[in-house]
């Protein structure tokens, strides 16, 4: 897959995996990397599914109507991807957090979902629940940060409840920050998922 890796000065630092929304690239979130942990190695990967111009990373058919085949699909292909990118780029592949906004999210959310042990932990900027109907893997010791708007139309908060539900009874301690605002990214929300960060790991 499309990605650039960034070696960071703390070999020990957790490797951020960033994920970005749709219509972006590997480029977004670079800026979160640098706010949520300096010192890390980053990863950020590009989405290869493109949808009218726009990357993502699995199809979808409408908004908020995923593409389930396409999602397990993809979601093996990335969770595939990580493990060569680790012995490629030689980082720990189970020192991995995930930074992901919305569409990035849902994907590392899916992760999260179908794979035991793919990330030590995650921070979800406006989430939604990838696939509803599966057993999840056992999440204990994998913390997780949502953050999410409460006039949000794309996740509404169910979508927001939901999820933190359904990591907390897989056993990932769940944090959800609340923004009174909509689908878009604020500075205070990323301050919010920074301050976690520190606290977390
Ligand atoms: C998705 O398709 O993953 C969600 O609807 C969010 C987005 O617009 O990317």
């Amino acid at each position: 897959m499309k990605h650039i890796f960034k070696k960071g000065t703390d070999a020990n630092a957790p490797v951020l995996l960033l994920l970005h929304g749709t219509g972006g690239t590997e480029r977004d979130l670079l800026p979160l990397a640098d706010r949520i942990s300096p010192a890390s190695s980053v990863l950020s990967v590009r989405g290869n599914v493109v949808e009218n111009g726009m990357q993502r990373y699995f199809r979808r058919l409408a908004e908020g109507v995923f593409d389930i085949e396409d999602l397990l699909f993809r979601t093996k292909e990335l969770n595939d991807f990580l493990d060569t990118a680790a012995q490629e780029h030689g980082f720990d592949r189970n020192n991995l957090v995930a930074i992901g906004y919305s569409n990035g999210a849902n994907i590392a959310g899916s992760l999260l979902f179908h794979y035991k042990g793919t990330l030590r932990g995650a921070i979800l900027h406006h989430p939604m629940v990838p696939i509803r109907g599966v057993e999840l893997p056992d999440l204990t010791g994998v913390p997780c940060f949502i953050g999410a708007g409460s006039n949000d139309p794309i996740c509404a908060p169910q979508e927001t409840e939901d999820l933190q539900r359904l990591l907390s009874e897989a056993g990932a301690p769940v944090t959800v920050h609340w923004e009174q605002y909509g689908h878009q990214l604020t500075s205070s929300e990323v301050a919010a998922a920074a301050a976690w960060y520190n606290e977390t790991f």
